[in-house]
C-alpha cells in the first residue's frame, strides 16, 4: 500500500477532507454517548458483560466483513482504467483488509461464540451494511468509495484506540481481542493513507466530493450505531448461542 506521490492539494481537497474528518469526529462523540459504550467504560460493569458485547459486535463484523471487502474491490474496480496508481493503491489497502473478517471469526470463537451463531443468517441491521455497500459498488460514482471508507477506517481507529486502556485497566483477555487491538494501530495507518488519497483525488477530480459525501451518508445511515445496537440487544438477550 503506497500513498499517492506528493502533490499540492487544492483548497477544495483540503476542505473536503476536513469536512469528512469533522463528520467522523462527530459520529465518534455520539458513540461515546451510546449506552453500549457507557456500559463498556463503566468500571462497575462485569468483565463478562463487556466481553459479551464485544463478542456480539465482532459477530456482526464476521457477518458483513467479507461482503464489504468484496463490494469495495468491485466499486474501485469501476474507476477510470487510466488511473493505474490510484487503483493500485486502493487494491493494496483492500488486500490488507481481506483477512480481517477471519480475525473476527477467530475472536468470536475465543470469546465464546458458537460456530452456529456466526453461520446463522445476519440480523437486519448487519444485513443492511452489506446491502448498502453492494448497492454503492454497483451504481455509485466509484470515487464516492473514499468517503464511505474514511468513515469505516477512521472511526475504527478512534474507537479501538479508546478501547485499549479499558482492555488494560479491566485486564481483559488479549487473546480474544485481536481484531480490536490490532486495528488501533492498523487503522490509524489506513486512515492516514485515505486522508492523502482523498486529497489527491479531490485535487485531480474536483467534482468528486459530492459522491464522497453521498456515500459517507449512505453508509452512516446503517453504521455504526444500528449495527452496534443490534449487537447490544443480542448480548442483553444472552444470545451467545442461538
Ligand atoms: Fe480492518
Ligand atoms: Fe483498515
Amino acid at each position: 500500500m503506497n500513498a499517492m506521490p506528493p502533490i499540492r492539494y487544492s483548497e477544495a481537497a483540503q476542505a473536503t477532507f476536513c469536512e469528512l474528518d469533522r463528520r467522523v469526529t462527530e459520529i465518534y462523540e455520539q458513540v461515546r454517548e451510546w449506552r453500549g459504550w457507557r456500559l463498556i467504560s463503566d468500571p462497575q460493569t462485569p468483565r463478562e458483560t463487556i466481553l459479551g458485547l464485544v463478542r456480539e459486535i465482532i459477530r456482526s463484523v464476521a457477518w458483513y466483513q467479507a461482503h464489504t471487502t468484496e463490494a469495495g474491490f468491485h466499486m474501485f474496480g469501476r474507476l477510470p482504467k487510466s488511473d493505474v496508481r490510484l487503483i493500485q493503491a486502493l487494491c493494496g489497502h483492500k488486500a490488507e483488509e481481506a483477512e480481517h473478517g477471519l480475525w473476527a471469526h477467530e475472536d468470536h470463537a475465543k470469546l465464546g461464540g458458537s460456530p452456529a451463531a456466526v453461520a446463522a443468517p445476519p440480523l437486519p441491521a448487519t444485513f443492511a451494511v452489506a446491502a448498502v455497500w453492494w448497492r454503492m459498488a454497483q451504481v455509485e460514482d466509484p470515487l464516492g468509495y473514499l468517503g464511505a471508507e474514511y468513515l469505516f477506517e477512521q472511526l475504527t481507529a478512534l474507537v479501538t484506540q479508546a478501547a485499549l486502556p479499558i482492555i488494560a485497566g479491566r485486564n481483559l483477555p488479549r487473546d480474544g481481542l485481536r481484531f480490536v487491538i490490532e486495528h488501533a494501530t492498523e487503522d490509524a495507518k489506513h486512515a492516514t493513507f485515505l486522508k492523502h488519497t482523498i486529497m489527491d483525488v479531490v485535487t485531480r477530480y474536483p467534482e468528486s466530493p459530492e459522491a464522497m459525501f453521498r456515500c459517507f451518508d449512505y453508509f452512516h445511515h446503517v453504521y455504526p450505531l444500528p449495527v452496534w445496537d443490534e449487537a447490544l440487544q443480542r448480548m442483553e438477550a444472552g444470545a451467545a448461542n442461538p
